[in-house]
């Protein structure tokens, strides 16, 4: 064992650069003992070396200069973003230098020539904090159930909408005001319609269903839907039938070498283990051939833990420094991808319908004629000439519902068509 410090690089010094920081500074020596090799971080790339920043950031060891890094053994990237960072992290790649980097967007949209950029540099890219802050799922993903043919991936991947779902089910808050106090928690960015519109969630699918389905997924194979049609009425609505609202991001077989990507609300049954993750924690639920069901579950964000994660990755880039790189297996044929359309699910539906002898037929009606199986309905009534209807479904595929809900809002007995919420897959 050589006792001469590793250099590690660091791109960025905010949230999670200074979590580094913080971590290797507590668990020096066991860090060290896990390495192999004591770990020097420096030189740190800012963009502003004026900035108030924490005590244990050593000023001294700041620059804005890039090509500084270049001159370190191994790189992390946490700054965030696309522009500088994808440049920066192929730079180092070329450059023969490891790279550590928590950066979800460069690895979502980038992943195949990041990937291919380590392998011309020799050497490895390690990216854990992407998706689920501290939560190993990328090696587990990866090295751990390379061997299980994975079937689906339901995953609570945003912590921002999960902390707003939550205040709307617990306290029956309105969405813009859950949206005030995540972001006065620090659970949500001042501009937080990446995850509101679940694009955050998107992202992390992606990567996820890359390693998963060993094929080349990016975000925008995802269908996606935000939780901003949400309102507190439906999800109480749900907790009357024993449900809990999420914003699931799922990646599933769904037969034929096809694979079916969406993120979008839906209603978990409160027994279901995703029911019980709450706040700003996420989860990743795994069905898989050999393993049957898995669920990983932890802080999806904040200094520590994604630095923990940033950690691990670290030590291994230490622990296989100089070896020949080991290699992201990234796969780069694109998936066969099931239309959106063609997607089957269980519906909740919420209609605002008059009050008046033969519209519950008309209704049905048209269901019944987009094969739309209804499997419970519950009236409702709203003042003198209203009344709301619940209407269940059995599943049914997404065109048809989407053809039905149109023509049942032409219905001139129906006011409007309130909210289409999904019900959890079957077999989840
Ligand atoms: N925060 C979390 O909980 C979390 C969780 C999982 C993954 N991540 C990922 O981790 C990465 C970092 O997140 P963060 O929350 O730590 O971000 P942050 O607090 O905003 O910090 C970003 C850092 O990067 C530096 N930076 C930004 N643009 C730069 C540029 N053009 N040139 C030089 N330096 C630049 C900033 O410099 P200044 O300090 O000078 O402004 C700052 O130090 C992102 O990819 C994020 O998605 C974060």
């Amino acid at each position: 064992m050589t006792s001469a410090p590793v250099r590690v690089a660091m791109l960025g010094c905010g949230t999670v650069g200074t979590g580094v920081l913080a971590l290797l500074a507590d668990n020096r020596e066991a860090i060290t003992a896990k390495a192999g090799r004591p770990i020097a971080v420096g030189p740190i790339v800012v963009r502003d070396l004026e900035k108030e920043r924490q005590a244990i950031v050593p000023r001294a060891l700041l620059t804005r200069r890039f090509e500084d890094a270049l001159e370190a053994d191994v790189v992390v990237e946490v700054m965030g973003g696309t522009t500088p960072a994808r440049g920066w992290i192929l730079q180092a790649l070329a450059a023969g230098r490891p790279v550590v980097t928590a950066n979800k967007d460069v690895m979502a949209d980038h992943g195949v020539e990041v990937a291919a950029a380590a392998r011309a540099g020799g050497v490895d890219v390690f990216f854990e904090a992407a998706v689920g802050g501290g939560i190993p799922i990328i090696r587990s993903l990866k090295e751990s159930l390379a061997g299980t043919r994975v079937r689906r991936i339901a995953g609570i991947l945003n912590g921002t909408t999960n902390y707003i779902l939550t205040r709307m089910s617990e306290a029956g808050t309105e969405l813009r005001q859950a949206v005030a106090e995540a972001q006065a928690a620090g659970f949500a960015e001042a501009d937080p319609r990446a995850d509101l519109d679940g694009l955050d969630a998107a992202r992390k699918l992606a990567i996820l269903s890359s390693i998963a389905f060993s094929a080349r997924v990016l975000p925008s194979d995802v269908a996606v839907e935000g939780i901003g049609g949400l309102s507190p009425h439906d999800i109480r609505n749900g907790q009357r039938f024993g449900w809990v609202c999420k914003l699931l991001a799922i990646a599933e077989q769904a037969g034929g070498g096809r694979i079916s990507l969406r993120v979008h609300p839906a209603f978990v049954e409160g027994s279901h283990p995703l029911a019980a993750v709450r706040d700003s924690y996420n989860a990743i639920y795994l069905q898989g051939d050999a393993i049957g069901d898995a669920m990983f579950y932890g802080r999806g964000a904040g200094s520590l833990p994604t630095a923990s994660a940033v950690m691990g990755d670290l030590i291994e880039a230490v622990r296989f420094l100089g070896q020949p790189a080991r290699g992201l297996q990234a796969a780069e044929g694109r998936p066969a991808l099931l239309p959106p359309g063609e997607s089957v699910s269980r519906f909740y539906l919420r209609l605002q319908a008059l009050d008046r002898p033969g519209v519950l037929a008309q209704v049905a009606a048209v269901l019944g004629r987009y094969d739309v199986n209804i499997h419970s309905v519950l009236q409702t009534p709203e003042g003198e000439r209203s009344a709301e209807l619940i209407v269940r479904t059995h599943p049914v595929r997404e065109s048809s519902i989407t053809n039905a809900l149109t023509e049942l809002g032409r219905l001139e007995a129906v006011a409007g068509v309130r909210a289409c919420i999904r019900l959890q897959p079957d077999g989840l």
